[in-house]
C-alpha cells in the first residue's frame, strides 16, 4: 500500500516537471492584430462601439479605455488581455489604416 502510493507520487512528479509549450496561463494572444479581431472587431467592426481605427488615437488613452471601459465599452482585465498584449493592441490601434 505504502509502494503504491509512493509510486503514485513519482508519477505525478515526472509528470508537472515534463516540459510545456505553453506557459503556465495556458494562453497567449499572438498579437497586437489577434486581439483586435478576435475581441475588439466584435463591437467595434460591428457598429456597436466607434471606429478606433485610422483614427490615430493615443495607446495611453486606448489603454485605459481598455482596462476601465467607458459607459458601454467593457473593461477587460488583465486574465483576459494580459499587459503585453494589451500594449500590443493599443499600438496596433493606433497605428492601423482605417476601414474607410
Ligand atoms: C462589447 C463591445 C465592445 C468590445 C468587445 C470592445 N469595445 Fe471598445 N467601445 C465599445 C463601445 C460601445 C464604446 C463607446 C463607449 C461610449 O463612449 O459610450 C467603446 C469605446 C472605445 C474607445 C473610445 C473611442 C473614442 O472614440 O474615444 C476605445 C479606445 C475602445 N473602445 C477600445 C477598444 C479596444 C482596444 C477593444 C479590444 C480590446 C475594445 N474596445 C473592445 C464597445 C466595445
Amino acid at each position: 500500500m505504502i509502494a503504491a502510493v509512493i509510486s503514485v507520487e513519482s508519477f505525478v512528479g515526472a509528470a508537472g516537471a515534463a516540459p510545456k509549450e505553453t506557459p503556465e496561463s495556458g494562453f497567449v494572444w499572438k498579437d497586437g492584430a489577434e486581439v483586435y479581431a478576435k475581441v475588439c472587431a466584435f463591437c467595434h467592426e460591428a457598429n456597436v462601439g466607434p471606429t478606433i481605427r485610422g483614427r490615430g488615437l493615443d495607446p495611453t488613452y486606448i489603454t485605459f479605455i481598455v482596462r476601465h471601459g467607458n459607459r458601454a465599452m467593457p473593461a477587460f482585465r488583465t486574465a483576459e488581455i494580459d499587459d503585453e498584449s494589451l500594449a500590443k493592441v493599443a499600438e496596433y490601434v493606433s497605428k492601423a489604416a482605417g476601414n474607410r
